[in-house]
């Protein structure tokens, strides 16, 4: 799922460049209008009490820019950023070596936090709470339990999927905050400023085709435009125009919706072999063989977010939209 060219999930191949690309402050994190509003106003009233920012969860799909924008309120903040993940805090005392070397203020930043396990849940609550942590120490008889103080910290928490969380650590966090997909016009921006990063001269045209075709996430616009570079520095002058973009998003086989190989099997068998459904998720699984999580999860969120899926308690059903993006007669049934 991986080598996907159009996979929001982070492949080897995006480290180094993610990293040149990020955003150092709110002003220059593009669009998520409404995240970065709410953002501001918190982290003024904490800057302007001198206090630390509550907890904030960041949720949402992959590459949408939950990791930037951890690192983006630490630089608001000016404090230092903390960074692990879910499955890395394997025991108790993981958890315990980070946040006691925080100092007073800083960001505790856990990625995948929906795979912290619940032992680590349990150290991690008084941890929220009141900034402090219970330690067993010791075995048998002699083991005993100590109460080590914190200083307070802000922990971000982000994950893909808010539904696993388990529903007394979403409480803890004062400041959920959902991402959505980004329109085209902040994507396009996107476009523009990561070609200036890389130096890329690029068209105003050939930035939108890339937008559009980038499924709302700016890790696929940046992967894009790298791969669409070198097309044109192989195959032209080095300028990326609007012919070259298509020319090789034709060749990558990432079509105008920007729509692959794989949602394109996953839509035509549900035409072809369930009369485009409802199906069950994990008929839809066995029959392309795909995991159900990894469809629910990578592949599905963005066909419901573009018409092409709809979910059905019966179900997912392919809509009229997909029928006729596919060039499948539209079938006799009741518009959507
Ligand atoms: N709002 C934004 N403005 C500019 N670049 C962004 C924005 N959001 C994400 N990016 C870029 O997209 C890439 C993926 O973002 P990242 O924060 O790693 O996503 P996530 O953690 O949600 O998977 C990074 O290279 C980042 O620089
Ligand atoms: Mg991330």
């Amino acid at each position: 799922m991986d080598d996907r060219i159009i996979s929001g999930e982070t492949t080897d191949f995006d480290l180094g460049f993610e990293q040149s690309l990020r955003p150092q402050l709110l002003q220059q994190y593009i669009g998520q209008t409404q995240v970065k509003d709410n953002l501001s106003i918190f982290i003024e009233a904490a800057r302007g009490r001198s206090e630390s920012l509550d907890h904030v969860l960041l949720y949402g799909p992959p590459g949408l820019g939950k990791t930037t924008l951890a690192s983006v309120i630490a630089n608001e903040m000016n404090v230092n950023l903390r960074t692990t993940s879910g499955p890395a805090i394997e025991r108790p005392g993981d958890l315990a070596a980070v946040v006691s070397s925080l100092e007073p203020g800083d960001v505790l930043f856990i990625d995948e936090i929906h795979r912290l396990n619940r032992a680590i849940e349990e150290v991690l609550y008084p941890a929220m709470e009141d900034f402090c942590l219970d330690i067993v120490v010791g075995k048998g008889p002699e083991a005993r339990s100590i109460r080590l103080d914190l200083p307070p910290f802000t922990l971000i928490g982000a994950t893909t999927r808010a539904g696993s969380l388990s529903a007394p650590l979403r409480d803890r966090f004062g400041v959920p905050l959902r991402l959505e997909y980004y329109e085209i016009e902040p994507l396009t921006e996107i476009v523009i400023r990561s070609a200036s990063v890389f130096e890329v001269d690029i068209e105003h045209d050939a930035a939108v085709e890339l937008a559009r075709r980038s499924r709302g996430t700016p890790r696929i616009a940046n992967r894009l435009l790298r791969r669409v570079r070198d097309y044109a520095q192989v195959r032209g002058d080095g300028k990326v125009t609007l012919d070259t973009a298509q020319e090789a998003l034709e060749m990558l086989q990432v079509d105008s919706h920007g729509l692959d190989h794989i949602d394109h099997k996953l839509i035509t068998s549900m035409i072809e072999q369930f009369r485009g459904g409802p199906v069950g998720i994990d008929t839809i699984a066995a029959t392309i063989g795909e995991e159900s999580v990894t469809i629910e999860d990578v592949y599905e969120p963005y066909l419901l977010q573009i018409g092409f899926l709809q979910r059905t308690p019966r179900g997912r059903v392919v809509t009229h939209q997909a029928y006729e993006h596919f060039d499948y007669p539209v079938p006799d049934m009741p518009r959507n």
